[in-house]
């Protein structure tokens, strides 16, 4: 058995210089098929209020929501990190929420960690956090809960003022005592610079080759969507086409009555009579409705 990562193993991963691969999973199958393609974080993203509920936003998804999903992707995995997103709303109202709620992704969901948005106006709530032994990972740039204020998914600190704030986040989120941050929808020079000055490792997501990791939505990378294909998404495969073509497959045999067959039928050990229909004395009913071997 492969041994665990934690938190640590991100840090030395940064010091050594590998890069660190995280994606997203929602429940225990793909977790564990991403795990064991060698998966170094599995994030419960709130982007399942897209992909798994088909909602236009994160913002509506709840917190029993996310512990719901963590602890299926928990029980799939066997060797990545299980970092947990707080939902909207989650951590936003006071700091003693916010651990609440952080702790019950930890406690009840079974993440190692938990990751939240907002980099200096959360500098508070990220300490509390850490200091009730809660990993956190930050999230900062484009910040999909935000989307109202950013006016919708758009690359962020392309200009100086705008850069010089995302890199304020970044200090601030690392000084909190986050252990990592995502850098979403960002220059990829910026997100060189912010990888360079900090000691915790960032991952990106649309900010370029030089972070010290990269995420992607398991979906996106999986071709799940060819409607979906934003710059910063790679379609690895393309598994629409695939589903797509497995269940033509299934319809057209069920319709021409080709499946099942035998192969996949049962077989009554003897000729089966059942009362009140004629021929010998049926067996015990048992007989006809024993376990399927
Ligand atoms: O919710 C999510 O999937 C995320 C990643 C895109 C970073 O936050």
């Amino acid at each position: 058995m492969k041994d665990k990562v934690t938190i640590q193993t991100l840090r030395k991963y940064k010091q050594i210089g590998q890069k660190i691969c995280m994606v997203t999973a929602y429940d225990a199958t793909f977790a564990r098929i991403l795990d064991d393609g060698g998966a170094d974080a599995l994030l419960v993203g709130d982007s399942l209020g897209m992909v798994i509920q088909g909602q236009d936003s994160t913002l509506p998804v709840t917190m029993d929501q996310m512990v719901y999903h963590t602890q299926a992707v928990r029980r799939g995995t066997r060797r990545a990190l299980v970092v947990a997103d707080l939902p909207y709303l989650s951590y936003h109202t006071s700091e003693d929420e916010a651990v609440r709620n952080a702790g019950r992704l930890i406690a009840e969901g079974g993440a190692g960690a938990v990751k939240l948005e907002g980099g200096v106006e959360f500098e508070n709530v990220i300490r509390r956090c850490v200091r009730a032994s809660i990993p956190v990972m930050g999230h900062i740039g484009l910040m999909p809960q935000s989307m109202n204020v950013m006016g919708g998914f758009v690359v962020q600190g392309r200009d100086d003022a705008a850069a010089e704030k995302i890199l304020a986040d970044a200090l601030a989120v690392e000084r909190a005592g986050a252990f990592s941050v995502v850098l979403e929808g960002v220059p990829m020079e910026l997100a060189k610079v912010i990888s360079q000055r900090l000691t915790i490792p960032t991952i990106g997501i649309g900010a370029g080759l030089d972070c010290d990791g990269q995420v992607l939505v398991c979906y996106d990378l999986l071709g799940m969507n060819p409607d979906f294909k934003p710059k910063f998404v790679k379609h690895y495969a393309q598994h629409y086409t695939g589903i797509k073509e497995a269940a033509e497959g299934y319809f057209r045999e069920v319709r021409a009555r080709e499946f099942p067959g035998d192969e996949h039928s049962f077989h009554a050990k003897k000729p089966i009579r059942l009362v009140g229909e004629e021929g010998p004395e049926p067996e015990k009913l048992g007989a006809i409705y024993g376990a399927p071997v």
